[in-house]
């Protein structure tokens, strides 16, 4: 039976600093993407993720995103642990994850967007590396847009906090745990300089980032080849704490 929120558990959200934790990290994003909602985005990009070996490269590479920003502190890996009695004698038990990123266009303002190639992830097959250049492109399209304007001259904040993933162990879905892991990126957006917030979000996650602030800006269009348009993808709509007048 599920936890119900009269447990008297406790809720901990860190970043990740222990490269061990990106293990069950992945296998939430596994729970939550590959089974519970089959998001053909994630699937994409995690080739195997139901295999034993899909599951150590995917967490692999998070691990490898992981060190290659951390000297930086622009993107944040965070975790959500739960003490719970739960199979692990009351020790934390991770059951969410969100990656935020302090983004900019500007060298030394905020980390850039990572590349659209993903020869490397589909080295051997032309097809879906294209397919996830023009998918990733579609998806990250407004994203890369608002990095843009605020990288104009005239754009008084050159940088913007990004929730570029989220996710809950299903079991430990609905007790307000997403809620916690976004006001964490939404309290630093305000550290920084009370600078705006975007993201992508899926069908399951716009509500609980409107509640917080986000705003609805449109359903993210998927521009890709004719050959892939029979694919299901998810619907994404893009969202900002702040809506230009
Ligand atoms: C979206 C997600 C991160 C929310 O995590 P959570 O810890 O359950 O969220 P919270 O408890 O803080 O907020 C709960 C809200 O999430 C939304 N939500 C949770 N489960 C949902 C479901 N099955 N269908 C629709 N909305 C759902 C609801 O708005 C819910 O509020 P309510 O309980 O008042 O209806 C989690 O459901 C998840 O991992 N989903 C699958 C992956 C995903 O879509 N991630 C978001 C990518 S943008």
């Amino acid at each position: 039976m599920a936890p119900t929120s009269a447990s008297r558990e406790h809720i901990a959200i860190e970043p990740i600093t222990n490269p061990e934790d990106f293990y069950p990290v992945f296998e939430i994003c596994a729970k939550a993407f590959g089974e519970q909602t089959a998001d053909g985005i994630w699937t994409s990009m995690n080739p195997g993720w139901n295999t034993p070996e899909g599951k150590i490269q995917g967490a692999a590479r998070m691990e490898a995103r992981w060190r290659v920003t951390k000297d930086a502190q622009n993107t944040h890996f965070l975790k959500a642990s739960v003490s719970s009695t739960r199979g692990g004698g009351g020790r934390p038990v991770i059951v969410g994850v969100a990656i935020w990123v302090h983004g900019s266009l500007i060298p030394g303002h905020g980390d850039a967007p990572d590349s659209l190639d993903f020869g490397d992830l589909y080295p051997n097959d032309e097809r879906m590396s294209r397919f996830l250049t023009q998918l990733i492109g579609s998806m990250q399209m407004r994203r890369r847009q608002v990095l843009q304007e605020k990288a104009e001259p005239q754009s008084a904040q050159k940088s913007v906090m990004i929730l570029d993933l989220c996710a809950l162990d299903p079991y430990f879905q609905r007790r307000g745990i997403a809620t916690k892991l976004v006001e964490w990126g939404l309290e630093e957006a305000r550290r920084l300089g009370d600078i705006e917030a975007i993201t992508e979000a899926s069908r399951m996650g716009r509500s609980v980032y409107k509640r917080l602030g986000f705003q609805e800006v449109e359903e993210i269009q998927y521009e890709v080849d004719e050959e892939f348009r029979d694919r299901s993808l998810p619907s994404n709509v893009f969202l900002r704490t702040r809506l230009p007048l």
